[in-house]
C-alpha cells in the first residue's frame, strides 16, 4: 500500500512513522508513506495558502488552488512512478471534524486499498469547493476539534497500516477492540498473584474451550457496561441473552454515588468522562 500524505506540516509526521509497528510496516516493503508539503505548491512568491473567508468572519481558509495542485502532483506522480492507470479512483479523504466519524470497519475497507491520499487541514478549514470536486471521503476522528489534520491523518494511517496483510502476526488484531462488534476482555500476564491481586483461574487453566467462553462473556459484559449501543449488531446466543440480562438488573441495583473533588471537577467513581 502507499499512502500520500497531503499536509503544511510535514515534520509532525517524523516520530509516529518512524517508531513501532509502523515503523517495521515501511521497513518490510509493506507500505510506502509520502508526505507532501501543501506550501511548495502556493503560486506566488510568500508561498501563501490561506485567506479570509468570504462573508467575514473568524479564521483563515485553506485556498483551492496549492490542494488542487498539489493532488494533481500526486496523482501525476502516481502514474509515473506506480503506474496508476485511473488515478481518479484512487480515495482523497480530507481530515476534518465534519466527516463520517472512523471506527474499525473504515480501518478495514480502507486497508483493502493500494494507494490513499490523505488531506490534512489547518486553519478554520478548506474553501468548500476542495470538499465538492476534490474530496472523495472526508473522515473525522470523533467529536472534538484539533488545530489540524494531521494528527487524525496519524491516526487513520497507523489504523489502516496495522491491518495491512504481513503487518501484524496472522490473527493478532483478530481478538481487538471492535474487531468483531464487542470491547475486547480482560488480559493478565506473570506474575499470577500482583499485590494480592490473582489472575482469573480459568486463564490459568489450559482449558482452551472454557477460556474462550470466559472471554466471550467477559467482552459482552465490558460492551454492556461501557458501550451498549455497540451490543445492538451482535449476535447473541440464548445463554449470553441471559447473562446480559443479568447484567442490566445488577445495574439497575448498583448505580453508584457520584463524587466530585476539588482536584479535577469531574465525577469520580464512574468511568465516564465527559458526562458531568
Ligand atoms: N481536524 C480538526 N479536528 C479534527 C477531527 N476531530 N477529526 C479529523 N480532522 C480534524
Amino acid at each position: 500500500m502507499r499512502i500520500d500524505i497531503l499536509t503544511l506540516f510535514p515534520g509532525m509526521f517524523a516520530g509516529p512513522f518512524a517508531e513501532s509497528i509502523v515503523r517495521r510496516g515501511i521497513d518490510e516493503g509493506l507500505v510506502k508513506i509520502v508526505l507532501h508539503n501543501i506550501r511548495d505548491y502556493a503560486r506566488d512568491k510568500h508561498h501563501v495558502v490561506d485567506d479570509y473567508p468570504f462573508g467575514g468572519g473568524g479564521g483563515m481558509l485553506m485556498k483551492p488552488e496549492p490542494v488542487f495542485d498539489a493532488v494533481e502532483a500526486v496523482r501525476q506522480q502516481l502514474r509515473r512512478e506506480e503506474g496508476v492507470e485511473h488515478v481518479d479512483g484512487i480515495p482523497v479523504i480530507l481530515l476534518t471534524p465534519q466527516g463520517q466519524v472512523f471506527n474499525q470497519r473504515m480501518a478495514a475497507d480502507l486497508a483493502k486499498c493500494k494507494y490513499l491520499v490523505l488531506l490534512c487541514g489547518h486553519y478554520e478549514g478548506f474553501d468548500e469547493r476542495i470538499r465538492e470536486h476534490l474530496a472523495t471521503h472526508e473522515i473525522s476522528i470523533g467529536d472534538y476539534v484539533l488545530t489540524g489534520g494531521e494528527l487524525p491523518a496519524m491516526v487513520v494511517a497507523d489504523a489502516v497500516v496495522r491491518l495491512i496483510p504481513g503487518v501484524l502476526e496472522e490473527g493478532q488484531w483478530a481478538e481487538d477492540s471492535h474487531a468483531r462488534g464487542l470491547l475486547k476482555y480482560p488480559e493478565y500476564t506473570r506474575p499470577a498473584e500482583y499485590r494480592g491481586w490473582k489472575a482469573p483461574q480459568v486463564l490459568l487453566s489450559g482449558d482452551h474451550a472454557e477460556i474462550a467462553r470466559w472471554r466471550r462473556e467477559e467482552s459482552i459484559r465490558r460492551t454492556f457496561k461501557r458501550r451498549p449501543e455497540l451490543l445492538v449488531g451482535v449476535a447473541l446466543t440464548t445463554t449470553e441473552k441471559l447473562l446480559l440480562e443479568e447484567e442490566r438488573r445488577s445495574a439497575a441495583l448498583a448505580d453508584a454515588a457520584p463524587v466530585k473533588s476539588e482536584a479535577c471537577p469531574m465525577k469520580s467513581g464512574r468511568p465516564e468522562i465527559g458526562k458531568g
